[in-house]
């Protein structure tokens, strides 16, 4: 696996090191996104040593999750956050679903969204209305949204911002260094 991945990148480096940007300007910032050439190594080297080291050694599970371990620490050290705090789900979509269903909603409880979300950042929160929840949704000028963390509900216990917007690619969310 090259080293390149434990490296901080500039984007215009990371963007160098994606061979289908070498003949094309892409703009699709959510759905999918093309991969530089050694993440593809890197899932294809655990692959097979999954599939054919590992089986063959008995035991297939330790792999996967001292992978999981590393990939927890990893993901931490990234958000600046406890490897502990970190939980790999199947996609986006998954996790929160996951987090939605795991937290324990009182009625009057506020969760704010945007109006630029894709529907993984809607429809957990319409199912909870059911529950008395309620849904404040952030409108948005230019596909861009406006609103400060200081007008916040005093009941809000999740805010759901896609950082970017899957739409327009706009940065909603910004760094706390
Ligand atoms: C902002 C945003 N949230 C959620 C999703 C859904 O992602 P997944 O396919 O990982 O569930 C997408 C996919 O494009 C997205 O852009």
């Amino acid at each position: 696996m090259s080293s390149r991945l434990d490296e901080r990148l500039t984007p215009l480096e990371l963007r160098a090191d994606i061979p289908a940007l070498e003949s094309t300007a892409y703009f699709n910032t959510g759905a999918s996104g093309p991969s530089p050439r050694y993440v593809v190594e890197a899932a294809e080297s655990y692959t097979e040593r999954h599939e054919y080291d590992a089986h063959a050694s008995g035991d297939p599970y330790p792999l996967a999750f001292d992978t999981y371990d590393e990939v927890r620490e990893t993901v931490a050290s990234f958000l600046g956050a406890h490897p502990d705090e970190i939980a790999l789900t199947e996609s986006t979509t998954d996790g929160i679903n996951r987090f939605a269903g795991a937290l324990d909603w009182t009625p009057g409880d506020v969760v704010v969204r945007t109006d630029l979300e894709h529907p993984a950042g809607v429809l957990p929160w319409e199912r909870l209305e059911r529950d008395g929840v309620e849904v404040r949704v952030v409108e948005s000028e230019g596909g861009r949204s406006t609103e400060r963390r200081s007008r916040r509900p005093s009941r809000t216990r999740n805010w759901c911002v896609s950082a970017p917007s899957p739409g327009h690619g706009a940065r909603n969310c910004r760094s706390r260094s």
